[in-house]
């Protein structure tokens, strides 16, 4: 079974006088959607970046089945087995919606005939219409760049979600929608999802929800899949 595990994680910035991220131990399971709420500064966006092995802890373990980032090869850990979508949608600009959802199914090897109807599939999954994906990002809403963000992200073959704030921009039924992909991924085909959020209707959808205050995770958690 995949995981993700932190032991007694610490990070601090350069320069920095107190730690972002603060003894952390943790464990996040396949086939569930943990939601991670907290105060603006309280180290949820650092603790995202040292699962996706963007940074690594100044102290303690995070371990990918067992295995040590810090063995891993992160750019070949990023590239299979971790998408993100992030607090900022990080779209590429002089691509269309449509080439924007292909381009990591094509880094990955899909051939272009075969990752056109996956990206059209997921596109219109998160209600973006086929004449949205002929445009270029700078001519969509926030929440459909947001959308577009979420489709590419699935677009990957990963099993790990981390989302910053998926649903930041969203209204009330784009948000129920992508609520019920994400669950439907880790409850149906076994993905782990781990979703930064202030909205209380996406941790309340989670199976565990986990609170972050001055860098650690307090409360422990509610795991709602025990009762
Ligand atoms: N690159 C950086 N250099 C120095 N300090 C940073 C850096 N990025 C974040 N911090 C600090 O680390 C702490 C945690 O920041 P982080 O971005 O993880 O918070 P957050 O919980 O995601 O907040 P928000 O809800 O506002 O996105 C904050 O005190 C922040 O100022
Ligand atoms: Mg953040």
């Amino acid at each position: 079974m995949s995981n993700l595990t932190l032991e007694n994680v610490t990070y601090t910035y350069k320069n920095a006088k107190k730690a972002a991220v603060s003894g952390v131990s943790c464990t996040f399971e396949e086939g569930k959607v943990y939601a991670i709420v907290g105060p603006s500064g309280s180290g949820k966006s650092t603790l995202l970046s040292l699962l996706a092995g963007l940074d690594l802890p100044t102290d303690g373990v995070v371990a990918f089945d067992g295995d040590s980032l810090a063995g891993l090869n992160l750019d070949r850990y990023r590239r299979e087995s971790i998408s993100m979508i992030f607090q900022a949608f990080h779209l590429f600009p002089l691509l269309t919606v449509m080439e924007n959802v292909c381009f990591p199914m094509e880094l990955c090897g899909v051939m272009p005939k075969d990752a056109k109807p996956r990206a059209q599939a997921l596109l219109e999954g998160v209600g973006i219409t086929k004449e949205q994906m002929n445009r270029f990002p700078s001519k969509l809403s926030g929440g459909e760049r947001q959308r577009v963000a979420i489709a590419r992200s699935l677009a990957s073959s990963a099993k790990i979600i981390l989302g910053d704030e998926p649903t930041g921009n969203l209204d009330g039924a784009n948000t129920q929608n992508i609520i019920e992909i994400l669950c439907s991924l880790a409850h149906d085909k076994g993905y782990c999802v781990i979703i930064v959020t202030h909205d209380l209707e996406v941790a309340d959808a989670a199976d565990v929800a986990l609170r972050m205050r001055d860098g650690q995770l307090r409360d422990g958690l509610i795991d709602k899949s025990r009762f």
